[in-house]
């Protein structure tokens, strides 16, 4: 007996292939595709290497890096990066890929620093050192003067590392504000190095002439309090014209030679037994 179901069944998908076939994008068409044609004009020039800006169209952060702080090193990416887009998993060659330090500079700084790339972490932006430990280690080798004077000068700033006040990058310079107040609310951080002038140093402090002498109310208020409200004539002399140095008093001969007779200084010679308080002089009515 014939099975016309089957028949039917294998009549049916036949059609449905047929239909597939002729609707569908299939093989037939590969026959019927136009072979290339060789064209000689388009191997004519050679391709001009990529530019940088090129190269920065899927590697923005190498090119942002070299355009912003690459300073010397902003030349053309393949001057380093003579084999590029050779990486191979299989070869594991990654390394062998990146540009060597070597192959253009010398042990720039000495044969202990060889190890260039954990100092100038990234190539693109040479100059761009993060604070860390390695950088460190090595401050004095390259900064000899301020590791000597805070030795020098013992001060509770000897006792921080430079990393401390020179952090995240080489060559940050801190504010004082960033660790201390003012000696009064508000005294402006561009007072602070006109006294404390070597900041390796803190302690070695100067009276400059125009020295901001409200500076001294900080720690000196009764005395600030009365040579400002004196109406005396010293309270028109800054407190830094007779203190020319942190807690030096100064002699009254030194800006008035003598202005007693000969007698009256024998027998009183301390001025200020009758002129009782330098910074709020008396005053004759
Ligand atoms: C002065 C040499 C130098 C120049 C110029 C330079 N590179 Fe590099 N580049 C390197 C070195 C060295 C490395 C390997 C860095 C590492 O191992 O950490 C590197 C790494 C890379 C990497 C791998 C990823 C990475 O950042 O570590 C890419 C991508 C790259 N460079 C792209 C560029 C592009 C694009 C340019 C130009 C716009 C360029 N480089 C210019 C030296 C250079
Ligand atoms: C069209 C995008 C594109 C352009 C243009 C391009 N690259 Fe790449 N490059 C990639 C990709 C994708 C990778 C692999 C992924 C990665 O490491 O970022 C890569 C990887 C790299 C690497 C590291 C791995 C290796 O095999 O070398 C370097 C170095 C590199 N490119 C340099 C360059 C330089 C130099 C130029 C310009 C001369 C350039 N690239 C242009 C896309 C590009
Ligand atoms: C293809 C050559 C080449 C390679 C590779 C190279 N450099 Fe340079 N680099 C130079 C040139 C050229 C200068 C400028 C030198 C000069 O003016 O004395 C320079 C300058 C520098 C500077 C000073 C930058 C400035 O703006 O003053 C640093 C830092 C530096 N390179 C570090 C490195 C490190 C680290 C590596 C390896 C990761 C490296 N270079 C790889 C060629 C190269
Ligand atoms: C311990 C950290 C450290 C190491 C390691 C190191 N450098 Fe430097 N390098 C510096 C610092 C810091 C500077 C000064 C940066 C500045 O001028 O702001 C510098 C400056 C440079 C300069 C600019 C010229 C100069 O002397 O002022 C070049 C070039 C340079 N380094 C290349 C190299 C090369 C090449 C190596 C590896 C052989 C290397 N460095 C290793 C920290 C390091
Ligand atoms: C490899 C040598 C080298 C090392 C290591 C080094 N420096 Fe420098 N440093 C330089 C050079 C070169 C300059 C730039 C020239 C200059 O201004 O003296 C500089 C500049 C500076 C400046 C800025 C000076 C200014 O006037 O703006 C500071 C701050 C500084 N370095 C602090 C440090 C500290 C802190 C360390 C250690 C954490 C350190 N440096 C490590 C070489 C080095
Ligand atoms: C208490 C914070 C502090 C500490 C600790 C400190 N510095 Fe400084 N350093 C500064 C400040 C603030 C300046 C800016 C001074 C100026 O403007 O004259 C400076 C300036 C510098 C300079 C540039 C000017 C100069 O004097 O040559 C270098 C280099 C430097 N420091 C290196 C170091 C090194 C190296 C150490 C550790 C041995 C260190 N500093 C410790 C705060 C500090
Ligand atoms: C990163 C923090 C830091 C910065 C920035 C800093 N100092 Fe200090 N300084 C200290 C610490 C910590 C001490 C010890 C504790 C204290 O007195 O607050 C100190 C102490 C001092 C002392 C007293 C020293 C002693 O031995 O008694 C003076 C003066 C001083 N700092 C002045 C300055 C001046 C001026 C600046 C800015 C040029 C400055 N400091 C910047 C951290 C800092
Ligand atoms: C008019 C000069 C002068 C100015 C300006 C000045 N100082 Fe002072 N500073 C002094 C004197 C004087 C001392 C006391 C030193 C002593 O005890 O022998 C001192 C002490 C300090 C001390 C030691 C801790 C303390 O309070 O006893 C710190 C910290 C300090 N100054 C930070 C600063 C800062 C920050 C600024 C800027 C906002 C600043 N100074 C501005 C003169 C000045
Ligand atoms: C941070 C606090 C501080 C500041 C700011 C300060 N001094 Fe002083 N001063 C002291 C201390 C502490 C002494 C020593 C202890 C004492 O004798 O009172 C002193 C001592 C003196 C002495 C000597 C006192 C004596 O009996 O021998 C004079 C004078 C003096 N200061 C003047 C000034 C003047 C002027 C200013 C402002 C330009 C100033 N001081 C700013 C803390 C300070
Ligand atoms: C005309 C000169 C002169 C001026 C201006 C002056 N002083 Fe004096 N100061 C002296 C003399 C002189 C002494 C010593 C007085 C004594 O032997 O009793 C002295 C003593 C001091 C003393 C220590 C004794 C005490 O009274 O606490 C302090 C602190 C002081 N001055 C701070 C200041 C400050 C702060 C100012 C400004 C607000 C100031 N002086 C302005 C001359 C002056
Ligand atoms: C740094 C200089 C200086 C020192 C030190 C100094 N004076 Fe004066 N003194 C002056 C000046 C300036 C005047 C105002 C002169 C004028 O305007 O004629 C003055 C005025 C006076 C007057 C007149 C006061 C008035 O209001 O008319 C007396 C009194 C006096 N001084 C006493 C003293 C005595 C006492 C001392 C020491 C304890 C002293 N002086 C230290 C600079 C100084
Ligand atoms: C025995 C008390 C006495 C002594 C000690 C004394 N004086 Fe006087 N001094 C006076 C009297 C009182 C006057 C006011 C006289 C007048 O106005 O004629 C005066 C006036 C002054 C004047 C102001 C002169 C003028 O022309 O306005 C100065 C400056 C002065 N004395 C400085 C000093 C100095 C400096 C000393 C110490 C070397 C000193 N005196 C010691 C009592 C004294």
């Amino acid at each position: 007996m014939v099975n016309y179901r089957i028949i039917l069944t294998v009549c049916a998908l036949v059609f449905v292939a047929t239909l597939a076939g002729f609707f569908l994008p299939g093989d037939a068409s590969a026959v019927e595709r136009k072979l290339p044609q060789v064209d000689t004009s388009l191997y004519a020039e050679m391709p001009i290497p990529l530019q940088p800006a090129e190269c920065g169209q899927c590697h923005g952060g190498q090119f942002l890096g070299l355009r912003d702080s690459g300073g010397k090193h902003r030349f053309a990416c393949q001057e380093c990066h003579q084999v590029f887009h050779a990486y191979n998993p299989r070869k594991n060659n990654y390394d062998e890929l990146m540009p060597l330090c070597s192959t253009c500079h010398g042990q720039q700084h000495g044969a202990k620093k060889i190890d260039c790339l954990n100092c100038h972490q990234n190539p693109h932006t040479p100059l761009q050192i993060p604070a860390m430990d390695r950088l460190a280690k090595a401050c004095a080798d390259c900064h000899t003067a301020p590791a000597k004077e805070l030795k020098k000068f013992p001060s509770a700033h000897t006792e921080q590392g430079c990393q401390t006040c020179h952090h995240d990058k080489h060559g940050y310079i801190p504010d004082c504000a960033e660790c201390h107040d003012g000696h009064y609310d508000d005294q402006p951080v561009q007072d602070c190095m006109s006294c404390h002038t070597r900041v390796h140093a803190p302690l070695q402090i100067g009276f400059p002439r125009d020295a901001n002498v409200k500076t001294c109310s900080g720690c000196h208020d009764n005395v600030y309090g009365k040579w400002q409200r004196t109406p005396s004539k010293h309270g028109q002399v800054s407190c830094v014209t007779c203190h020319q140095a942190h807690g030096k008093i100064p002699d009254c001969t030194e800006c008035h030679g003598v202005p007693h007779n000969k007698k009256q200084m024998e027998l009183f010679p301390k001025c200020l037994t009758c002129h009782i308080d330098v910074h709020d002089l008396p005053i004759k009515n």
